[in-house]
């Protein structure tokens, strides 16, 4: 397994591969890795002949007030997991190599943005946006390897990527769960015990309003409505709950045809988030 910290060597290296007629899947993440980061990486080898995974704690997609400084580094152990994989280089560049003294370039997007997780994380889509279209640069890969449960920020590549041409596949891959519901996520650490206990509220919420648009329930309002109690009954503090159109990400008025729930919710200080489809 490579491990690479500049853009030269893992092109260099994605280069040799491609020369010689091997396809490449990069995963990108941001390091502390659970069982969803490495279901991710299992789709990678399925799809490519070579897989890359990036470690980068993406200082530009954290707000001012965010977690960026307590967020999780734990490189050996990340390391150690993906050695039991198909894992073929690791990217870990530093914040100063991937942002140079003088950095002034952005990636927005207008729209996509503008809903859900954008609202209370107005620089956070700018930050993917670029450090992603940054990942594809110094890559180069056929494939990248992004997870449903952050349903938001796949449909932001997979826009951003049709917008600017990029020449890579998006794949999407689905939510890894604990046994109770839970989707996985690198911020599940921050949970006190009884805060762990009252989280999978969230999916049990989303599955409960799937069943009831499955039965033939179409009015957004009512379902949202009744959803927010469940989930404030636990004691969570829901910053969205959402019934929404899958490629535009705009609220429905009424369901007619599929749609996504997405939901966002605070326990004490942890900020949660999750969605399915219906
Ligand atoms: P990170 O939160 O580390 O997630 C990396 C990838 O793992 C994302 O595609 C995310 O959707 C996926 N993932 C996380 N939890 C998952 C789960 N329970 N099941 C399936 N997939 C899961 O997302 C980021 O990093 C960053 O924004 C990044 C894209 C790397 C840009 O910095």
């Amino acid at each position: 397994m490579i491990v690479a910290s500049t853009a030269d060597e893992i092109r260099k290296q994605v280069r040799e591969w491609r020369v010689s007629g091997l396809t490449v899947a990069l995963v990108p993440t941001m390091g502390a890795l659970h069982e969803g980061h490495l279901s991710l990486v299992r789709t990678a080898s399925k799809v490519a002949d070579k897989v890359v995974v990036s470690i980068f704690v993406n200082p530009t997609q954290f707000g001012p007030n965010e977690d960026f400084d307590r967020y999780p580094r734990t490189f050996d152990a990340d390391l150690q997991q993906l050695s039991n994989l198909q894992c073929d280089a690791i990217y870990a560049p530093t914040a100063s190599q991937m942002y140079k003294p003088g950095f002034q370039t952005s990636v927005e997007l207008a729209h996509l943005p503008q809903h859900l997780c954008g609202l209370g994380r107005p620089v956070h889509f700018g930050g993917v946006a670029l450090v992603v279209s940054k990942l594809f640069i110094a890559c180069e890969p056929d494939f990248a390897v992004f997870g449903e449960k952050d349903f938001q920020q796949v449909r932001v590549i997979e826009q951003m990527v049709s917008d600017l041409d990029f020449a890579v596949k998006i794949v999407r891959s689905p939510t890894v769960r604990e046994p109770d519901g839970l989707a996985l996520s690198s911020r599940n650490r921050y949970l006190s015990q009884e805060q762990r206990a009252a989280a999978p509220v969230l999916y049990e919420t989303l599955v409960s309003m799937a069943k009831s648009i499955e039965a033939g329930a179409s009015d957004p309002k009512a379902l949202i409505e009744h959803g927010i109690k469940l989930i404030s009954a636990k004691g969570m503090e829901v910053e969205y709950l959402s019934i929404v159109d899958p490629i535009d990400l705009e609220d429905v008025e009424l369901v007619t045809g599929p749609v996504r729930i997405l939901v966002a919710a605070r326990l004490g200080a942890t900020r949660l988030i999750d969605n399915i489809a219906a």
